[in-house]
């Protein structure tokens, strides 16, 4: 836990908006689930989640893969220090280089996401002289998940519909260059219930078993997605993760004693749960109004920093877990939206939340906010600066990535003739 005398002291040396990650709370939430999962489950870390590079090597020194869903998170992977045999390729909308990409860095297992991208990736290998192995992506019938963003048990540009799997298996089992050799299901992000993550890894097992035995060999890999959730609020219970992790391990075991699985490398992905309660959004008040009997507090971050604050996008539209620093911290409570700098109604970070009063100049900390937060958001709309960003270290050092000026963002444009 990050006291609120170092909160204040890193918002005046860097600057706010900032964000604070806690080295410790990622290093713990790395090697609880990796030991709860046991030897035979790896885990592999969605850079997506937060791919500030220090995190991610914090997080790849645990001994976790990486999963990448971009030519830039491969990059981004690999300068983290991840084995490129460690590293899984994902997300829909692969380009030709970026399928060039992956097979020429040896990443270890691509997904396809349709039999278009299947063809499209065997070209690709093809043209490198190499054979890859394939895990396909199957949109499973299995619809009632608990995830709270479903991909998947529904109509969904990710992956192939089970239904539609098995008639059309045969056709592309001997394109060269390719092996189908895995399989990967993701049903969704931010489950809290780990029943149903034990149900839903269950599926999973259940389509690898026949994708095995209709294949006629063994599978190379296994991928269970995962979609472990943080709570958004108070009003939530925490994920069982070890109820959710033990079961997933129960289920793997008994998948090993099929022959067709002796050897098989089973993996479960995680970005979430890695990193968002290890995550800080410090922002500073520079305002405190009411407008018509509406009270306003008016904070120097916005949704273009932390998109995932948005009430729009948060699932139990609750209040988010924040922290007052400051003069104003022994006022009365109030009941206030948090609004950002941005000139849209779009830019509330709290909507109706009771809070102390603060005073300008005070300090408003956005608790869990480590994940899909600086990744995720608009960073160009209205061109302040993009936030700094301070990992804390399980030793106390810092690793920081300090505030850039958006201009540095837009980078140099060529005039090219065309006539
Ligand atoms: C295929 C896939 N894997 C992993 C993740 C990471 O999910 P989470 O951060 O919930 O662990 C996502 C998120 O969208 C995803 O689409």
């Amino acid at each position: 836990m990050i006291s609120n005398s170092h909160i204040q002291q890193y918002a005046e040396r860097f600057g706010t908006p900032l964000y604070i990650y806690d080295g410790a709370a990622i290093e713990t939430a790395c090697t609880q689930l990796r030991d709860l999962l046991g030897e035979g489950v790896e885990t592999v870390y969605s850079i997506k989640a937060n791919p500030n590079l220090d995190v991610c090597r914090l997080i790849l020194g645990q001994g976790l893969g990486a999963e990448v869903a971009s030519a830039g998170e491969l990059a981004i992977a690999l300068r983290a220090g991840a084995l490129a045999s460690r590293v899984i390729a994902a997300g829909p909308a692969k380009s030709k280089d970026d399928l060039r990409g992956y097979v020429g860095r040896g990443v270890w297992l691509i997904n396809v996401e349709s039999w278009n991208e299947l063809e499209r990736l065997s070209h690709a290998a093809r043209e490198a002289g190499r054979r890859v192995v394939v895990a396909l992506r199957i949109n499973p019938l299995h619809a009632d998940s608990g995830a709270r963003i479903r991909m998947s048990g529904k109509a969904s540009p990710f992956g192939i519909d089970e239904e539609a799997l098995w008639d059309r298996l045969g056709d592309y089992d001997d394109l060269g260059g390719v092996e189908i050799g895995a399989i990967s299901v993701y049903f969704g992000t931010a489950i809290l219930d780990a029943a149903r993550i034990i149900e839903n890894s269950r599926k999973v097992a259940d389509l690898a078993r026949r994708l095995a035995h209709r294949l006629g060999r063994p599978l190379q890999a296994v991928n269970f997605g995962g979609g472990f959730g943080v709570p958004f609020s108070d009003a939530e219970e925490p994920l069982d993760i070890e109820q959710a992790a033990r079961g997933i391990a129960r289920i793997c075991a008994e998948l090993r004693a099929d022959n067709f699985f002796r050897t098989t490398r089973f993996i479960v992905e995680s970005g979430r749960y890695l990193v968002a309660t290890a995550g800080r959004f410090v922002c500073r008040v520079q305002d405190v109004k009411v407008s018509r009997g509406r009270h306003f507090v008016i904070v120097d971050g916005g949704i273009h920093h932390n998109l995932a604050a948005s009430p729009l996008l948060r699932f139990d539209r609750k209040s988010p877990r924040i922290r007052l620093i400051g003069r104003g911290h022994e006022s009365s409570e109030f009941t206030t939206d948090i609004v950002g700098p941005l000139c849209t109604t779009l830019d509330c970070l709290a909507r109706d939340v009771r809070v102390r009063r603060p005073e300008i100049g005070d300090l408003v900390v956005f608790e869990n906010a480590g994940a899909y937060g600086l990744s995720m958001s608009p960073l160009l709309f209205l061109s302040h600066d993009v936030p700094g960003e301070v990992l804390v270290m399980p030793s106390g050092g810092l690793f920081i990535r300090r505030r850039r000026k958006s201009v540095d963002l837009l980078g140099i444009s060529d005039f090219v003739e065309t006539t």
